[in-house]
């Protein structure tokens, strides 16, 4: 059966561009990113890198380690790189795990056979500091990810796991959030003091607490 949310993202060993990790091991504490790439030296794959290296800032303040995947050699990624560091205005700067077995790819269903056989969909791993999964996403090969929406995600994730609120529809970091409806009047009286605003009794929105 396919992964799901809550399930324990499986633990591995691979040969990556910053050396051999076991998965569990290198995430330790921190929330995870686990993002599959179809194939080396094609054009989306390569914005996507970049994209992510530029990021790696926003990911580090959420205390996020990004690993990216393809089904390629060790050599291919090493000399891809080049490339994605002279397109792309930054080199890798996260492990790009090689994969050339599948055995990871398959261990992730990251492989969807009736859209291809040989490459993996784009599929996006969050894993949460309890190893479980908290987000997954698969898009085809043919459209690039949005990592912002991702960082949002994670914003969205890590409220959520602290606090008992939800995010609503287009949320963003700072914006107003929701109550979640197992806690009564009377609790969030207590933990908003301040007040709350509702619309409905079961639509209450409140100031983020972060
Ligand atoms: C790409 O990264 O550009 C790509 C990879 C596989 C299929 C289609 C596009």
């Amino acid at each position: 059966m396919a992964l799901q949310l809550g399930d324990i993202a499986p633990d591995f060993e691979a040969d990556t561009t910053e050396g051999h990790i076991k998965f569990h091991e290198w995430l330790g504490d921190s929330w995870g990113v686990l993002f599959s790439h179809p194939k080396n030296f094609t054009p989306v794959c390569t914005t996507e890198l970049g994209a992510t290296a530029k990021l790696k800032p926003e990911f580090e303040k959420r205390g996020v380690k990004v690993m990216g995947i393809s089904v390629d050699p060790l050599d291919a990624h090493e000399a891809w790189s080049k490339d994605i560091e002279e397109t792309q205005g930054a080199a890798l700067n996260f492990p790009l795990i090689a994969d050339p077995d599948k055995k990871v790819a398959n261990l992730y269903g990251m492989i969807h056979p009736n859209a291809s056989d040989t490459l993996t969909v784009r599929s996006v791993f969050v894993i949460g500091p309890d190893k479980k999964i908290k987000l997954r996403l698969d898009y085809p090969a043919s459209t690039g990810r949005n990592f912002d929406e991702i960082l949002r995600v994670i914003d969205s994730l890590q409220l959520t796991a602290e606090h008992q609120v939800a995010t609503p529809v287009n949320w963003k970091h700072g914006e107003d959030v929701i109550i979640v409806p197992a806690v009564s009047d009377e609790e969030a009286s207590k933990k908003y003091p301040e007040g709350w605003r509702a619309e409905k009794p079961y639509l209450r929105y409140v100031r983020s607490p972060r």
